[in-house]
């Protein structure tokens, strides 16, 4: 097994709510491969245990900060610094929130200061993040920025609802700050598009059952795991791959690049059949 892919590094990781979210995960391997890091959240999530008890199983200060506000997120980047002894030298944005979805609004009955607040903390706080960075030079040369997104951007899956727009909106942002931040400190930003994944965020979603189970027989590789993305995380975070900016990076187990696969024909052919004999 590789060892010490992040010796000497020093992280942020937002959105480890309890030991299913996939920042907790990124925690895991990042301590394992020998980064420092803080942890944020919500004031409420951090008053749960389970964060309190992932800060302390990785040592990582927990700061509480709502991503939406641009005062909580310059404590988090200065607080981390001072922690940590340095720029920071990675960031996981793993923050997504939908009251539309949670409250079971169509897409053609949103309400929108819901809509509002979806795009606000799944994706316009990414902005916030990288421009207090910014702002603050808090950001190391060669610093690695990866948030999480869903094909949901690219394509119509049904039920993912106005996650859809905030996830495109998140990659349209990392692209734009990826060549700002690229040209001028040498900082690259990316966004990793995952498999469904069971977490309290992907278990919101309408029908996710049955949409991770498709997607799992849809994709050769099969769903990538929350310990799976955690194991890219990382990878993206290390020296490794230090000219890769400004990309959406599919992690999917082949499934955005998947139409139609020889099991799903022959299910489809006989769910034909099937009715035909009915008749
Ligand atoms: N689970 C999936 O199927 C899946 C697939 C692709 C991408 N993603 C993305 O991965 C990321 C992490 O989600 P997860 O699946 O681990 O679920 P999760 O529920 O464990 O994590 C979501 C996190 O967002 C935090 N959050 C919500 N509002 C916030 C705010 N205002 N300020 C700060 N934090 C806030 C929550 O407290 C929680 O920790 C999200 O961006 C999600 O959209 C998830």
């Amino acid at each position: 097994m590789i060892q010490n892919l992040l010796e000497g590094k020093r992280g942020i990781i937002f959105g480890a709510l309890n030991d299913k979210s996939i920042a907790w995960k990124v925690a895991e391997k990042a301590k394992q491969q020998g980064a420092v890091f803080t942890l944020s959240n919500t004031a409420a999530a951090c008053r749960m245990g389970e964060v309190r008890q992932l800060s302390e199983l990785t040592g990582a200060e927990l700061i509480p900060a709502d991503a939406t506000s641009v005062e909580d997120l310059t404590t988090v980047f200065s607080r981390s610094q001072e922690i940590l002894g340095g720029k920071i030298d990675f960031v996981l944005h793993s923050i997504g929130m939908s009251l539309n979805v949670r409250k079971k609004h169509l897409y053609n009955d949103l309400d929108y200061n819901f809509l509002d607040k979806t795009l606000d903390i799944s994706a316009i706080s990414f902005h916030k993040m990288l421009q207090v960075a910014y702002k603050l030079d808090a950001i190391a040369e060669w610093g690695s920025v990866v948030a999480l997104t869903y094909v949901a951007a690219q394509r119509t899956l049904f039920g993912y609802n106005d996650m859809a727009d905030a996830k495109a909106l998140l990659e349209s942002i990392g692209r734009s700050f990826g060549y700002i931040y690229g040209c001028e400190k040498k900082v690259r930003i990316n966004t990793i598009s995952q498999s469904p994944t069971m977490t309290t965020a992907g278990s919101g979603v309408a029908g996710f059952d049955g949409l991770m189970d498709f997607s799992d027989r849809m994709s050769p590789l099969g769903n990538a795991s929350a310990e799976d993305c955690a194991n890219f995380c990382v990878t993206m975070f290390s020296d490794l791959t230090r000219k890769i900016t400004m990309q959406n990076l599919f992690h999917d187990g082949g499934f955005s690049s998947m139409g139609m696969s020889e099991r799903a024909m022959s299910q489809y052919n006989k769910s034909f059949e099937a009715n035909d004999s009915q008749k």
